[in-house]
């Protein structure tokens, strides 16, 4: 499984890795995005890539043992000054892809798909730890109004009321543990017509979830924060985001950023993919690209 690059040569272009000493790829993953900046940063440039995931980090370790320009580390980006304060002061191009990977959705196991049957965690560290927020944790504890507030922010579920009544119901008989017995939950709180429609009726519900267990909104505005305290003048910061409310929070940090005249939005409006990227990798549909070059 490979999970292909969202707007790839639009982040090569607004990056502009060719010049530069430092460069810092925030959500690593697979290394997509992470191998066409290697390729095209100087070669006395050092890359430094930071996943929440392990298993991803210790796969493009693996691939990049031998260069000693990468360095890759398992970390959360809201963390970002402190994990990467021992490898630059600063970094002339900084890129986030935000979100979950294609290869995170099909081969975690942990219950990113409502077309899988996994346990439910939806965390993306590959290995948790103990008493860490989970899926299963959220559907079995919290309370109805609680539930139903997050898939209404974060999932813009019309049903959030329904659904988190149901899963409440569903949880007295047994505990909700798997994707399947959460698909089946949220199909039978669901209007008939809405079961059958576009798209699958658990998709918002599995979406909010991942939101609120990875608690992302929150770590994206702190990882913004570090980004801009690092970025070297002249430097240029990158972001993909998926979500409306992600992109918001995106668009808000950096017009308040230029306010403060740290720096220049380049992209006016979002850059988003064009419709043959969009038929070739359907993920790419959502994708909004925003970029800033900070102030020499
Ligand atoms: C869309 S993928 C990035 C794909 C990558 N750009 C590529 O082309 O292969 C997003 C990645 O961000 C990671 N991630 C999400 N939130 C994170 C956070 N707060 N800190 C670090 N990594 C995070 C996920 O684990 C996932 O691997």
């Amino acid at each position: 499984m490979n999970h292909a690059p969202v707007l790839y040569d639009e982040v090569l272009r607004f990056l502009k890795p060719e010049t530069g000493r430092a460069f810092l790829d925030a959500t690593t993953d697979g290394g997509g995005h992470a191998r066409g900046i290697m390729e095209a940063m100087p070669r006395d440039a050092i890359f430094v890539g930071i996943d929440r995931d392990k298993t991803m980090v210790d796969r493009l370790s693996r691939e990049f043992s031998n260069d000693g320009r990468v360095r890759l580390i398992v970390g959360n980006f809201r963390d970002l000054q402190q994990i990467t304060r021992r490898f630059a002061d600063s970094f002339d191009g900084i890129l986030f892809d935000l979100g979950m990977s294609s290869i995170q959705l099909e081969d975690s196991g942990r219950g990113f798909s409502f077309q899988k049957d996994e346990p439910l965690l939806m965390t993306y560290e590959s290995e948790p730890e103990e008493g860490r927020e989970t899926a299963a944790v959220i559907v079995n504890g919290w309370t109805e109004s609680d539930i139903a507030e997050i898939l209404k922010k974060y999932g813009e579920e019309r049903f959030a009321r329904p659904i988190a009544r149901a899963i409440v119901t569903a949880r007295k008989q047994k505990r909700i543990t798997t994707t399947q017995e959460l698909v089946r939950v949220i199909e039978e709180a669901v209007p008939a017509r809405y079961r059958h429609g576009r798209l699958h009726p658990a998709t918002r519900t599995f979406q909010a979830l991942r939101i609120a267990v990875n608690d992302e909104l929150e770590a994206l505005a702190k990882g913004l924060e570090g980004a801009m305290t690092v970025l070297a003048p002249g430097g240029r910061l990158v972001v993909i985001a998926f979500h409306s409310l992600e992109d918001r929070t995106v668009k808000n940090f950096l017009r308040d950023s230029a306010r403060d005249n740290k720096g220049v939005v380049l992209t006016k409006k979002p850059v988003v993919a064009l419709e043959a990227e969009v038929r070739s990798n359907p993920r790419s549909r959502s994708a909004k690209l925003r970029a800033f070059i900070r102030n020499p």
